[in-house]
């Protein structure tokens, strides 16, 4: 078999681990050739690919980043791969395409596998919001980065009598900043899912300040808004890949508890450090099986599918079931964390 692969949209800690696993499950058990297409589906369109043989992917297991670059596509590439799909397989000679990516990726991957290409996708994701896998391989990295980030602030919080506003990513769904939050013991979390007043957060820093401790940690997701008429905070324009530029919730979160509490506090945007380095083991292990169940999948000709964890297991499901919905934090899960809302 000649098996294409690539990676596309955001980065991802485990991307690599991903990409090193399909070479070796099908080098080595199946003597396929791999082609690893670059930056993207672009790699695709532009035929910028190169062989991926053991050699190529010796040593990228705890690399983060990716080996064959990334790109967003534009709508307008998307629908000339889509009508080039047929001529595509002829051309590349593959006899399946791996894109590893996000909820855009995944959907290009669906137009792609309608319009006639033989496709497994591996989803991936920091903010770990696709709906028909349990996790999705870099959050838990992301999650171990920003509640690294939350301990180390506490300490030179309570140094300083302040209130932190930690800003973690999280665009629809508060996944990051829940489980970091959680983790680190942080004081206010402010989800996506359900607009915040800031007057509880002041509350709540009152209180803490009132009963002797004299610092708090807020961590609030990138997405999460006010709720309507309690601060001043706009909605972002919608850029070309129609995700919403935001304007920066941390910074405005900090500014308005400082003016409101008369005490400093200082907005923390953890931004990208969340999506680079190296992959937890967690992460490296299910990137690892993700990549060996695509190859398996592609071998059994199990194609328009993507592999996704259910309870300890890795199954195939259908594209078209991955990318109807966002996996967002459940109202039980907020409740589980309640003394924190
Ligand atoms: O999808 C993951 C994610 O990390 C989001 O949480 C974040 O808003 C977005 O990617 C930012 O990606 P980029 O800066 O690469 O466009």
């Amino acid at each position: 078999m000649r098996i294409g692969v690539l990676t596309a949209g955001g980065d991802c800690p485990g991307l690599n681990a991903v990409i090193r696993s399909v070479v070796h499950r099908a080098v080595t058990q199946y003597d396929d050739e791999i082609i690893g297409f670059e930056d993207g589906y672009r790699g695709l369109l532009d035929r910028h690919y190169r062989t991926l043989d053991l050699d190529a992917v010796g040593g990228i297991l705890a690399l983060g980043g990716t080996i064959l670059g990334s790109s967003r596509l534009e709508r307008d590439r998307l629908r000339e791969a889509c009508e080039r799909a047929t001529d595509m397989v002829e051309e590349f000679g593959i006899d399946a395409l791996i894109p590893i990516g996000g909820e855009g990726t995944l959907t290009a991957a669906r137009m792609l596998s309608d319009a006639g290409l033989p496709v497994v996708g591996v989803p991936k994701t920091i903010d770990n919001d696709i709906s028909s896998t349990d996790r999705t391989f870099g959050f838990d990295t992301a999650v171990g980065v920003a509640t690294e980030a939350m301990d180390r602030l506490k300490t030179t919080a309570e140094s300083h009598q302040r209130v932190m506003v930690v800003e973690v990513m999280g665009r629809h769904a508060g996944w990051i900043a829940l489980e970091s939050g959680m983790a680190a013991g942080a004081h206010g979390i402010c989800l996506p899912e359900r607009p915040f007043d800031p007057a509880d957060l002041v509350k709540m820093v009152e209180e803490r300040f009132a009963r002797g401790k004299k610092f708090a940690v807020i961590c609030v997701a990138e997405g999460a808004h006010p709720a309507e008429g309690t601060m001043d905070y706009g909605k972002g324009e919608i850029d070309q890949y129609g995700h919403e530029r935001f304007q920066g919730i941390g910074t405005a979160l900090a500014y308005e508890l400082e003016r409101r509490l008369g005490k400093e506090a200082k907005p923390v945007i953890l931004g990208h450090v969340q999506r680079g380095g190296v992959p937890t083991a967690y992460d490296r292990v299910l990137a690892t099986r993700f990549g060996w169940h695509a190859v398996e999948a592609a071998h059994r000709g199990d194609f328009g599918k993507m592999t996704a964890l259910r309870g300890t297991d890795v199954l195939m499901v259908p594209l078209a079931e991955a990318v109807t919905e966002l996996k967002t934090v459940p109202k039980s899960r907020m409740e589980e964390a309640e003394s924190v809302f």
